[in-house]
């Protein structure tokens, strides 16, 4: 049955071979199944991914899914993408299918950076390319380079969610501790630097050195701040699409503060016992998303 599939490239044909194996159908149902769910422009990302190996079996998992839901594959870029957080969030949602753009002030370093990620989909570029090209913008430089990445995107910002996974912190000989910002929190100085974007604070503990390495179950909560409910449910949905992490809107931006402030003792916790800690909210049922 999938040998039928040998003309066409293989990533597609890896996709369409999972969903003979998953769900029964014929090559030809599985193949009419991949393209009236993801649409020629997601097709075309897909067959433009290399080879088979590059696509590993929790993509094709993930992809099937998102047929199964009818869901669109989203763009995310990065702004200050070589970094952990960048790669290794990168890394995770591109093995959930989605295409990646991982931002540098140096194009040709945050290619670099994306052609060592084992995953396919994911490129590297400008940061204005990063933010041009994608639907979902991700900041993702240390507090020190907020300002200056984001206040010059503001127009191409204009109308996109813009998550913000910064926090303001800095290590003395006492350990971690939060910095005072005036506006409140990264996530509103985001938001006055790119008015027109939608802000969602998020991810500020996800460990994301962990999400490099592919084998790592990094189990845990994204609570979301933002005022624009829209954009922090695509953004819970993103998380949610990161194998073990649960993605919700939990409240208003004006909240974010209370994210950003969290890390600083999950860090000093870290440091004490030698630990991964992570938050799980205990007694929230969240209804299923399909
Ligand atoms: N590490 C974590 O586990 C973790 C978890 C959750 C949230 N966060 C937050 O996520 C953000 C990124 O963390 P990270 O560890 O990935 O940061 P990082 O490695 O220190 O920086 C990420 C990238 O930002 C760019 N950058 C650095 N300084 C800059 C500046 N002054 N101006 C403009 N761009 C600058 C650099 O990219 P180019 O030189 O290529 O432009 C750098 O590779 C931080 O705000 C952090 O608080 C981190």
């Amino acid at each position: 049955m999938v040998a039928s599939f040998t003309e066409m490239r293989p990533g597609l044909d890896a996709l369409a071979a999972a969903l003979v194996e998953r769900e029964s159908l014929t090559g030809e149902e599985a193949l009419a199944a991949v393209q009236s769910a993801l649409g020629p422009e997601q097709l075309a990302r897909l067959r433009g991914r290399a080879s088979v190996t590059e696509i590993p079996k929790s993509v094709v998992d993930a992809v099937h899914d998102r047929v199964d839901q009818g869901a669109a594959l989203t763009t995310v870029g990065f702004l200050g993408g070589t970094g952990p957080t960048g790669r290794g969030l990168g890394l995770r949602l591109a093995l959930a299918g989605h295409d990646v753009l991982l931002g540098s002030r140096d194009a040709s370093r945050a290619q670099q950076a994306a052609d060592a990620l084992p995953a396919g989909g994911i490129r590297g570029v400008d940061n204005a390319e990063a933010c041009a090209g994608s639907d979902v913008v991700v900041v993702a430089t240390p507090y020190e380079g907020l300002r200056a990445v984001v206040g010059p995107l503001a127009g191409a910002l204009a109308g996109k969610p813009l998550v913000c996974t910064v926090v303001p912190m800095e290590f003395d000989e006492r350990g971690p501790r939060p910095l005072h910002v005036d506006e409140g929190s990264a996530a509103e100085q985001c938001a006055a630097l790119a008015p027109q974007a939608r802000v969602v604070a998020g991810f500020q503990w996800v460990p994301t050195r962990r999400l490099l390495r592919p084998d790592v179950v990094v189990e845990m909560d994204v609570p979301l701040c933002a005022d624009d409910t829209d954009a922090a449910a695509a953004v819970a949905e993103l998380a949610g699409d990161v194998k073990d992490l649960r993605g919700f809107h939990a409240g208003p931006l004006r909240l974010a503060r209370s994210l950003e402030g969290l890390t600083p003792l999950l860090v000093s916790t870290n440091q004490r016992y030698k630990a991964h800690t992570g938050v799980r909210f205990v007694g929230l049922d969240l209804p299923d998303p399909t």
